[in-house]
């Protein structure tokens, strides 16, 4: 028996599983100049104030990425730690903007995430998820979104991120209308740093299935009563708030009024490489630091499976996975 949950992983940035030695390795393979004297440098920026000083280095880091193969290493990297982490199921985030921006075709990106995910280890089941990125026009968006429907990749959904306040939901309805008239799942970040108005925006118009985030759901009861009424998945990144300063600390993390709210929380990694952990690392934190105990923990995971995006009998498979751990 592992001490962490069979995990059902939808809030991860495949960027954000980049860690420092693979940025260092693909920087040597693509001849990119990067401005870190060596490993340690890199790692002494790995501590943020907020989420546009996280944003910048996670952009600037980007820049080794410049292969189908690059993006394929990447993201194989993760499937492996993964596995290791427990995870059963992943809905993978992707940023095409951050890369068509630095001159790499959508079509170079998916064929390097998508060509790993149909690899993945056996037993584990994925789906691709593309973001849009909120700082950026929303026209740019839209293009982009067609870009990706005649890839002709298999896509799960659309997603949005980037920096938050300034930029809310409301910009890409359009976007939002179009990924939904072709079948496309909806989520968005929300209430991560924004208000919690940008999460009304998200679910009145957007539509959106899930929430990114949505700490800041608590500030409005309304809101609450609205996601607890509709059971609608919230999903939350611990190690992530904390390092974002969202959050002052883990101990003072907002879960637990969450769950005691009724909120359809589960616990996510975000950005791995860059906060700390994996989602099995988030789960042993958060377990440790507001002291939950295994039927808390199981409510998590269960809420997690609930969230995802699968078939009835693939979520069958992962309610069954998930009671067998909280049994052993
Ligand atoms: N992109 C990658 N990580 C993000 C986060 N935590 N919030 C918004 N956009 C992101
Ligand atoms: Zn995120």
């Amino acid at each position: 028996m592992t001490d962490t949950p069979p995990a059902v992983e939808l809030h991860v940035h495949v960027e954000g599983t980049l860690e420092p030695e693979l940025i260092m390795e693909l920087a040597e393979r693509n001849r990119v100049p990067l401005p870190y004297a060596d490993l340690d440098d890199l790692r002494a920026r790995y501590a943020f104030d907020d989420l546009q000083h996280f944003l910048d280095l996670y952009y600037a880091n980007m820049a080794v990425l410049r292969e189908p193969a690059d993006f394929a290493a990447m993201t194989t990297a993760y499937l492996t730690r993964a596995a290791a982490a427990g995870v059963r199921h992943v809905e993978l985030f992707v940023d095409p903007q951050a890369h068509l921006a630095r001159g790499v075709p959508v079509e170079a990106v998916l064929e390097g995430v998508a060509g790993a995910l149909a690899a993945a280890p056996e037993g584990m089941t994925t789906g691709l998820i593309p973001c849009f990125l909120r700082d950026r026009p929303a026209a740019e968006a839209g293009t982009v979104l067609e870009a990706l429907l005649a890839s002709g990749t298999p896509l799960l959904g659309i997603g949005l991120d980037s920096a938050e306040l300034g930029h809310p939901p409301s910009l890409f309805a359009d976007v939002y209308a179009r990924a939904r008239a072709e079948g496309l799942r909806l989520v968005a970040h929300a209430g991560e740093e924004g208000p919690a108005a940008y999460v009304w925006e998200a679910l009145d118009l957007l539509g959106v299935e899930r929430v990114d985030h949505g700490i800041r759901s608590l500030e409005d009861p309304a809101l609450v009563a609205r996601l607890v009424e509709e059971a609608v998945p919230l999903t939350v990144c611990p190690l992530s708030n904390v390092r974002l300063r969202c959050v002052d600390t883990l101990a003072a993390h907002p879960l637990p009024a969450m769950l005691d709210a009724g909120l359809a929380a589960s616990i996510h990694s975000d950005d791995p490489a860059y906060f700390g952990g994996y989602v099995d690392d988030n789960h042993r934190a958060v377990a440790a630091a507001l002291g939950l105990d295994r039927s808390q923990v199981r409510t998590l995971a269960d809420n997690a499976v609930e969230a995802a995006f699968v078939d009835d009998t693939r979520r069958a498979e992962l309610r069954a996975e998930v009671a067998a751990w909280a049994q052993a």
